[in-house]
Formats: structure tokens, sequence, C-alpha cells
């Protein structure tokens, strides 16, 4: 799976660190590839330099034998850092019992619900009914917002551009829930409104034609000025529903309004732009940047985070920049980080403020093995362990299966 053919760089060329001598009864707790062709005393070549040593020790039962009897007691190893995303969604899976997730069912009912808003607002043009049973939903997910510190591991990821306008609104929700309990903390009724907002906030793109909507590229300007129309376009469909609160309504009406530049459908600016609107926008940028799609890849969340503080006073409203800043951290839950003492894990959110030292839940030990027991480590607790780098950015890690087929 994901093996490199020798056209290609090899990942274990690119270090020249992190090389241990693994004795061969170890070599089964260690992830990584052989450091140098390993020879028969007569100069046969029993394991060639970069093999996949999990794979090898599946593919070769016999092989510890057969190095043994060549007097090979420790071969060099090329520890791997890496986390794939299989290992990053078991490590999901581990953090679970130990931190409180978003619940499943709830994230996938919010998700189904909003595909049926949409399909009824793109052909009756309004949704009272779908519209109600989504208000409850928001109610739930929002109760769920303030006690999940890990909101951002909760994000979904999009697996099918068909689906992304869903799950985008369950993530525009989720954080914008999140951030409104970071600007306001106490103010339930105001995550609640977020929450609703949030899912409801692109309402109007069921009225865009689907070719527009998926196309899998960018936008001529005559398509983007079609797909400009989803702003006012959702307001007319959620006050069909039967929506009359204002403040879900400048959420959908003006979530692409830009505190000190031109935005749409109103141009509005700083504070004439409602409070609930300019959070949506914070949140919706955020979770765009970092989605994945057909014609981009996902931005690091750190990336996004930083692309996000540069706009903070021209797109963005400062004060709404600072909480994402708090809720995401300098590094955001999904991190991948190595620590000064080589271990390997994932950053699952922060205590005490500290940005800088996060809670680390430990995938691979300093010696590249994997702990014997889930460890969760904080940072801002021990003194001589720190972050010597981030390596990659899971981000967004649950998959939320719509059909279970
Ligand atoms: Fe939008």
């Amino acid at each position: 799976m994901g093996e490199s053919s020798a056209a290609q760089a090899a990942p274990w060329e690119t270090s020249g660190e992190n090389v241990r001598y693994v004795p061969l009864d170890d070599l089964c707790h260690y992830r990584g590839r052989v450091a140098e062709d390993i020879l028969s005393e007569d100069g046969a070549l029993l394991l060639p330099r970069g093999s996949d040593i999990p794979a090898i020790l599946e593919s070769m039962p016999g092989i510890t034998k057969t190095l043994r009897r060549w007097n090979r007691e420790f071969i060099p190893v090329q520890v791997s850092s890496d986390i794939t995303e299989k290992e990053f969604e078991a490590v999901l899976r581990a953090i679970e019992p130990k931190t409180r997730m978003l619940d499943p069912n709830l994230a996938m009912r919010a998700i189904h619900q909003v595909e049926e808003v949409y399909s009824r607002i793109s052909e009756d043009g309004n949704s009272r009914e779908g519209i109600e049973t989504l208000a409850r939903e928001a109610d739930r997910l929002a109760r769920e917002v303030v006690q999940t510190p890990q909101i951002l591991l909760c994000l979904g990821k999009v697996k099918d551009s068909d689906e992304y306008t869903f799950i985008h609104s369950l993530n525009v929700a989720l954080l914008s829930g999140y951030l409104a309990s970071i600007l306001h903390p106490g103010d339930e009724e105001l995550v609640k409104t977020m929450t609703f907002g949030g899912l409801l906030h692109d309402l109007g793109k069921a009225k865009v034609p689907p070719e527009i909507l998926n196309k899998p590229g960018r936008l001529t300007s005559e398509e983007f000025e079609v797909m400009k129309t989803h702003a006012i376009q959702g307001m007319v469909s959620a006050v069909a529903s039967g929506v009359d609160d204002r403040r879900i309504l400048s959420v959908v009406r003006n979530h692409h309004e830009r505190w000190g530049e031109d935005g749409y459908p109103d141009g509005l600016k700083e504070n004439r732009i409602s409070l609930f609107a300019r959070i949506a926008a914070v949140a919706d940028v955020f979770d765009a940047l970092t989605a994945k799609r057909v014609y981009k890849d996902p931005m690091r969340s750190r990336e996004a985070v930083s692309m996000i503080l540069e706009s903070s006073g021209s797109s963005f409203d400062g004060a709404i920049v600072r909480a994402l800043l708090v809720s995401v951290g300098l590094y955001p839950p999904g991190t991948v980080v190595e620590l000064s003492d080589y271990s390997v894990g994932v950053v699952t959110g922060v205590r005490n403020k500290d940005l800088l030292r996060p809670q680390v839940f430990l995938s691979v030990d300093p010696r590249g093995r994997r702990p014997d027991t889930p460890t969760i480590i904080d940072l801002s607790l021990v003194g001589n362990i720190f972050i010597r780098r981030s390596l990659d950015d899971m981000g967004k890690g649950v998959v939320y299966r719509r059909d279970e087929t």
C-alpha cells in the first residue's frame, strides 16, 4: 500500500536521522524500513535497503531465522515517524474513551437532515417540516459543542464531492457554535443560534444548478455570479420555510460580507455585519480552506489559521479571528508532531491556554515503537519535552458515512 517504486523519491532517504540498530527479537515492535542492504557472509542480498519491516515480517515469516543463521543479530532500521491515515483513525478511536468526542449518530442525523432540507427546497422552494426537524437537531448538536473541546477532531472529512455541501454545513455549524462559546462563554442561546445558522448558512445552494455547485474546478466569472445568488436565495428559502429569526437570516444572507473589504450581497462593513454573520464567515472560510476538493488539496489547519490571521481586520473581525486562534491553537488538534525525545503523537487539544504546549496522544514512543498503553501527555505539565516539528496534519478526522450499505 502506497509503496514507493524505485522511480519515486524514497521516503526513508529523506532523513539521515532516526536510524536505530534493532535486535532481531525486537524487530516486530518497529515500524520503518531497513536502512541499508543486509548481505550474507558470502555476499548474497538477504534484505534490500528500503524494505518495509512490518511487510517483510508478514510476507517472510522465516526471515529472522535466516538472518540469525548468517549471524545478523541487529538490523539497522530507518524508524518511520509518519502516521498513515489508517493509523490516525486508529488513534482517534483510541482517544475516544479518554477525550470527549461528538456523538457520530448525531452528526450523521444532522448531515442527513441538511440533505433532506436541500432536496425539498430545490423541488418545492421550501421545507417547513424539514427545517423544524433540523432546528431540533441543531439544539442537540449545540449541547454537544459546548462539552467537546476537541471539536476540530470531530469535523467531518469529505470523501465524495457531492457530499461536500452537507458535510461543510455540519462543520461550519460545529465551528461557529464553538467560536460563539469562546467569544461569549456561558451564552448557550448564542451557541444554539450559531449551530443552527451554520447548518443553514448555504441553504441557497439548493437553488444553484448542480453543474455549477459541484463543478470540479474553478468557476468562470459568469458561474461565480450565479453562485453568489445563494446568499439571497438562501434567505428567501429560509423565510419561505418559516424561519423568522433575524439572527439566523443574517447568517444565511451575510456570511460572505467582509469586515473591511467588499463582500456580497449587500457590501456591508465592520459592525454593520451582524456578529452572527461575522462568526459564520470565519468558520466558513476555515472549513473551505482545510477541505479536500477535486481541484485542490486540503490546506493544513495551521496554514489556514495563519492565512485567516493575516486577513484579521481586513477580511475578518479581529475578535473572531482571536477566538479561532484560541480554539484551534498553533498546533491544531489532528496535527501529527514529533517531540524533543523523538516520540511521535497526535495533538488532541490545548489545556491551560498554552498554545505552544498542547496535549499529545502518543502513537510512537522514542524508540519508534507503538506504546503498550494509550498515553496522552500534557506538554504544559512537563517541562522537559517540547515539540520539535510538526510532521503532518490529518486535520479533520472523522468520516461520516451517509449511507451504510
Ligand atoms: Fe456560502
